[in-house]
């Protein structure tokens, strides 16, 4: 008898200690500190949780609520038709942040110009960039969506309100990550020490840790790309392509949410590309708030993530909303894709 109770008193326990284990104190336990810095890391990753939590209870109940659905008719930065949802979240990271007095700007792919909170300014040494729906063409049909973010520590004073600071490598990230709007919702995030998911539990309203330091595969099956652009490609994608074709082993999957593609891509292995097109020479992918974020996760994780000659976390943007090609996943698939670029086979 005294066995049994024994054996269900630690096996409570564990479900307790994981149950314990909140995003903000994760944060606090993986940087061995208390102090300031990590305070502030700690506040900034439950605000982001916050962000989720809101948006995900948006899309739970989408088809049930007025004005979720659909399009506002607008168009953004990008030239892109904006979704309701687009300008919700976009929303909700604001409001959430100008409540946090720590960040002071945030720049995001649904505004051409950063977000000051000049109230946050004199103590705000943060700056969040975002991509605050990513997949937004799969809102209406119910399927997966992303959040991304990236934080980064503001540099100088921005007197002349042109973020200029930000216009830096994305080795300069002080966290990054992503939410995961699927069957669960998921936050997965990095502050440079190893990769972590957090499951919410609806019931507590917490991200609850799930998995901790992910490591990626080093070859996956998978091959994730729009194959609708292949004639607009360079002739080296193309011939990636018909090497996977008829090379047996591989399979593709694709979802039109990147965030859902990279997190099949981060568990299973594989690859994930947009490479630039005709109408796109850079391709699709937003360096700033989209690709640097993924790819400091994933080399994180121990992948990797290139524009086909330089690593995505080496690139140097000219402009907020520059594009870039990605070629991002396992490190042997990423070589591979590499060495069709690089030299045509
Ligand atoms: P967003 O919804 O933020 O504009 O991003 C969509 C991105 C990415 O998530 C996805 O992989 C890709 O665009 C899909 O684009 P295509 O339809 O051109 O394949
Ligand atoms: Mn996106
Ligand atoms: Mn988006």
């Amino acid at each position: 008898m005294a066995q049994v109770s024994e054996t269900l008193d630690l096996s409570t326990d564990k479900a307790l200690d994981r149950d314990c284990t909140t995003l903000s104190r994760h944060v606090l336990q993986q940087l061995h500190s208390f102090g300031p810095d990590a305070q502030d890391l700690s506040a900034l990753m439950n605000r982001i949780a916050l962000a989720g939590k809101l948006i995900a209870r948006r899309f739970s109940r989408a088809g049930l609520m007025e004005d979720v659905l659909g399009f506002t008719g607008e168009v953004n930065v990008q030239g892109e038709s904006v979704k309701k949802m687009d300008i919700y979240a976009n929303e909700v990271f604001i409001s959430v942040f100008k409540q946090s007095g720590l960040v002071c700007r945030l720049a995001s792919e649904e505004m051409e110009k950063p977000y000051y909170i000049p109230e946050n300014c004199p103590i705000g040494r943060y700056t969040l960039l975002y991509d605050p729906i990513d997949g937004s063409s799969n809102t209406d049909i119910n399927l997966s969506l992303g959040s991304i973010f990236s934080i980064r520590q503001q540099e100088g004073t921005d007197l002349d309100g042109e973020a200029k600071d930000l216009l830096t490598n994305g080795r300069k990230q002080l966290a990054a990550g992503y939410i995961l709007y699927g069957p669960s919702t998921m936050l997965v995030y990095s502050i440079g020490k190893g990769v972590h998911f957090f499951t919410l539990d609806p019931s507590l309203g917490e991200f609850i840790l799930t998995e901790e330091n992910v490591k990626i595969p080093d070859h996956g099956a998978v091959y994730s790309v729009n194959e609708g652009n292949f004639w607009q490609w360079d002739e080296q994608y193309r011939e990636y392509i018909r090497y996977v074709h008829r090379t047996e082993g591989y399979t593709a999957r694709y979802s039109g949410a990147m965030v859902s593609d990279i997190h099949r891509t981060l568990v299973q292995g594989g690859v994930f590309l947009y490479p630039g097109t005709l109408q796109k020479p850079e391709g699709k992918l937003r360096l700033l708030y989209e690709s640097a974020p993924l790819a400091f996760l994933i080399e994180q994780a121990g992948g990797r993530a290139t524009t086909g000659t330089v690593d995505i976390l080496d690139v140097v943007p000219k402009q907020l909303h520059q594009r870039t090609p990605l070629i991002i996943g396992s490190k042997q698939d990423v070589a591979k894709v590499e060495s069709f670029i690089q030299n045509g086979h």
